[in-house]
């Protein structure tokens, strides 16, 4: 990797400000945090800096309270989890800044951890307010980011403290930003992408980008109707995004002359509604009924897809290839995530609703990579410069 990281530097003794994203699904009335995988992801940076004898300063945002003091949003619980996921005490402030953090700050000992208070109960943090920034800034020595889930934002957290610390990559942030290069620099052949999600309009910077680098596109999801339209093909209900149709042409005529595969289903799951209750049945794309809505893949194309993932070398899997949530429409993303997980094969799966169903199945280990970012992956994997990562220093700096 480009970017220094936290290895590269002497921490033993400093006041390190760390940057993470734990932002993590929690329950507002029970406080019961329901998956921890962003904490865990960033246990070997805490470890480091606490075994290399830092004074560590922990931040994050948890959710989008405006700039304003949610009860609800407060990141005691979070301290609370990691302490004992770390097995250490975890102190906590009640502000991110200020004279009372200030004076925590002082009295930290070497290998101690302060945890501060939502960075978000200020609307200077997403607005990058200089000054909030500087006083952030001002509580350490040295900048760590290891929060790769919000380096897709210029927030004063993310990007205005680098001006006034050294600022290096985290563990977390390394391992991230190396697994996404691999998959645009130099990955092994044959390279597949498999996209999914409700809309074109999420997806069509990272079908563009991806088009370039593949061997073989998969196009399942809500999206897929919009590509079955611009086809030709009558979708029902289903949401067409009629001002995408002549992107979605435009990339399957791409596709066709730098002789990519790209593939769409074959036949699909359809609901007269969406909803718990709803049945489907399975209809080839030349019959979706006019009264009902795709929501899943059918077997002949999961059968399909499986077969042409079987050939890959390398696989990048970003969104669902159904309404996942209700179980009777996730039949297609179950598979892909099965079919994954068994592969001989480099299987790198984007963040957001994608890692959520792999995690939910289990199959999270089972994969060489689960990005711990949704909309950060997506914007990397779109051929975007990331700001929070931009501003880290390069390997070659002093
Ligand atoms: C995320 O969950 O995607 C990150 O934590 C960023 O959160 P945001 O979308 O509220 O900026």
């Amino acid at each position: 990797m480009q970017k220094k990281t936290v290895a590269d530097i002497e921490v033993r003794g400093k006041r390190v400000l760390l940057r993470v994203d734990f932002n993590v699904p929690l329950d507002f009335y029970t406080g019961v945090i329901s998956d921890d995988t962003r904490i865990r992801a960033s246990l070997p940076t805490i470890g480091y800096l606490i075994g290399h004898k830092a004074r560590v300063i922990l931040c994050s945002h948890l959710g989008r309270p405006k700039g304003k003091i949610v009860e609800e949003l407060r990141m005691f619980p979070i301290a609370k989890l990691l302490s004992s996921l770390i097995g250490l005490p975890v102190n906590t402030a009640h502000d991110c800044i200020g004279e009372e953090v200030q004076s925590k700050v002082e009295t930290l000992k070497e290998g101690e951890m302060l945890f501060l208070e939502n960075l978000r109960f200020h609307p200077e943090e997403e607005a990058n307010d200089s000054h909030f920034a500087q006083e952030l800034a001002s509580l350490a020595d040295i900048y760590v980011n290891d929060a790769f889930g919000t380096a897709h934002r210029t927030h004063a957290s993310t990007v205005g403290v680098a001006k006034y610390l050294p600022a290096v990559a985290g563990f977390l942030m390394e391992k991230e930003l190396e697994a996404m290069d691999n998959l645009l620099d130099d990955p092994e052949r044959p390279f597949a992408c498999t996209i999914g999600g409700a809309k074109v309009s999420d997806k069509i910077g990272l079908i563009q980008n991806m088009l370039k680098r593949v061997d073989i596109l998969l196009i399942g999801g809500g999206m897929a109707a919009t590509f079955l339209k611009a086809k030709g093909y009558e979708v029902g209900r289903s949401l067409i995004e009629e001002d995408k149709l002549n992107l979605a042409k435009q990339s399957l005529a791409l596709a066709k002359e730098w002789r990519v595969s790209l593939l769409l289903p074959t036949d699909v799951a359809v609901a007269e509604e969406i909803g718990a209750e709803a049945s489907t049945r399975i209809v080839p794309i030349t019959n979706i009924p006019p009264s009902s809505y795709i929501v899943d893949i059918g077997p002949q194309s999961i059968k399909l897809f499986l077969g042409e993932l079987g050939k890959c070398r390398t696989i990048m899997w970003n969104g669902p290839m159904g309404v996942y949530e209700i179980s009777q429409f996730a039949q297609g993303t179950r598979a892909l995530a099965n079919c994954l997980s068994t592969l001989n094969a480099t299987t790198v799966i984007g963040g957001g609703s994608t890692a959520e169903a792999v995690q939910e199945m289990g199959l999270t280990d089972k994969m060489t990579h689960v990005s711990t970012g949704g909309g950060a992956s997506l914007r990397f994997l779109e051929g975007a410069t990331l700001p929070g990562v931009q501003v880290l220093l390069d390997k070659a700096e002093s």
